[in-house]
C-alpha cells in the first residue's frame, strides 16, 4: 500500500465539508482557488475552537448559526470607494461618452460586497448627468454584506482616504456633499440609492436575471478556479446586452477564456472591455 501523500486526509476532508454545505445549504465552493480557501478554513477552525476540518463540518451542518460564521469568514470581503482610481479615470474618458448615447442604461455589480464600488458609480454617474438615465443592480452571494451596502453607512475613519481615492478618480466636487457625518459613520445620500437595486445573487449558482450595458465583477474571480472563472465568464457574457462594458479587477482576465474573442478593449490595463459579438 502506497503511504498516504503529505495533506491527503485534509484534502478529502476539504472536499467532504463543502460537498456537504453544496448540498444541504445550496452555497458552491467547490471550485474555490483551494489556497486561500484552505487558509480561510482553517481560520474558522480556531475561531470556533475546533481542531480538523471534519469537526468543523458536523458543526455546520448541524448548526446553521455557524454556517452564518463561516460565509463571513469564508469569502474576502475587502474593498473601498473608487479602488483602483485610475479604473475609475479609464471609465469616466472611455465608457461613460458610449453610454451617453443611451436612453436608458443597465448596469450590474456582481459581488459588490459592502457597496462601496457601487456608491462610487453612482457618484460618478451623477457628476457626468447621467444618473436619472440608469437602473444599479447590486448583488452579492452573502446577505450580511448586501445589508451593509443598502444601509450605506461608512466609518467616518475612511473618509479622508475615499476623499483622496475619490479625487485620483476624477472627482469633481467637495466629496463630503455626498455624505452626513453622524454618530453611526458617514451616512451617504439616499439621492444616490434611489436608482439602486441591492439583493443577494449567487454567481455560481444562481443564473442571469436580466441583460445589462455595464456589468462590474472586480475583485471575485480571482478566488475561482479556472474551471469556475469560464463558467462564470459565460453568464457575464450573457448578462451583457451586445457593446455592453465589463470591468474587471486589476488581477483579472479575459485571456485564455472562451469568451476572450468576444471582447475588444476598452482600455486593457485598466481592464474595461466591451462585448462585441452579437
Ligand atoms: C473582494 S470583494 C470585491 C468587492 C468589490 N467588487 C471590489 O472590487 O471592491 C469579493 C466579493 O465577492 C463575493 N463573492 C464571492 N463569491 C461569490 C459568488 N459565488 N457569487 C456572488 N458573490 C460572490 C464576496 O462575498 C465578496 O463580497
Amino acid at each position: 500500500m502506497l503511504p498516504p501523500r503529505p495533506n491527503e486526509l485534509e484534502d478529502i476532508e476539504v472536499q467532504l465539508l463543502l460537498e456537504g454545505i453544496y448540498r444541504y445549504y445550496g452555497f458552491d465552493f467547490r471550485n474555490y482557488a483551494m489556497a486561500s480557501l484552505k487558509r480561510r478554513i482553517w481560520n474558522v477552525i480556531r475561531a470556533e475552537n475546533l481542531t480538523t476540518v471534519s469537526s468543523l463540518q458536523d458543526r455546520i451542518l448541524h448548526d446553521k448559526s455557524c454556517l452564518e460564521r463561516f460565509l463571513l469568514n469564508l469569502t474576502v470581503n475587502v474593498t473601498s470607494m473608487f479602488r483602483d482610481p485610475s479604473f475609475y479615470v479609464a471609465f469616466r474618458t472611455k465608457a461613460i461618452p458610449l453610454l451617453r448615447t443611451y436612453p436608458f442604461i443597465r448596469i450590474w455589480h456582481a459581488g459588490c460586497s459592502t457597496g462601496e464600488e457601487v456608491y462610487s458609480m453612482a457618484i460618478m454617474l451623477l457628476e457626468e448627468g447621467l444618473y436619472h438615465r440608469c437602473r444599479i443592480y447590486a448583488t452579492d452571494m452573502n446577505e450580511e454584506v448586501v445589508k451593509k451596502a443598502k444601509l450605506g453607512i461608512y466609518p467616518l475613519r475612511l473618509m479622508q482616504e475615499y476623499t483622496q481615492l475619490y479625487q485620483l478618480a476624477g472627482g469633481q466636487k467637495a466629496f463630503s456633499e455626498y455624505y452626513t457625518a453622524n454618530l453611526d459613520g458617514a451616512m451617504f445620500s439616499p439621492s444616490l440609492k434611489k436608482n439602486i437595486v441591492f439583493s443577494a445573487h449567487n454567481l455560481v449558482t444562481d443564473s442571469s436575471f436580466n441583460e445589462f450595458n455595464v456589468i462590474f465583477c472586480r475583485n471575485v474571480l480571482i478566488y475561482f478556479d479556472k474551471q469556475l472563472q469560464d463558467k462564470v465568464h459565460k453568464l457575464l457574457y450573457t448578462s451583457l446586452r451586445r457593446f455592453g462594458i465589463l470591468g474587471l479587477g486589476k488581477h483579472e482576465s479575459l485571456i485564455s477564456t472562451p469568451y476572450q474573442s468576444n471582447y475588444e478593449a476598452l482600455d486593457a490595463s485598466e481592464k474595461l472591455f466591451r462585448r462585441v459579438t452579437p
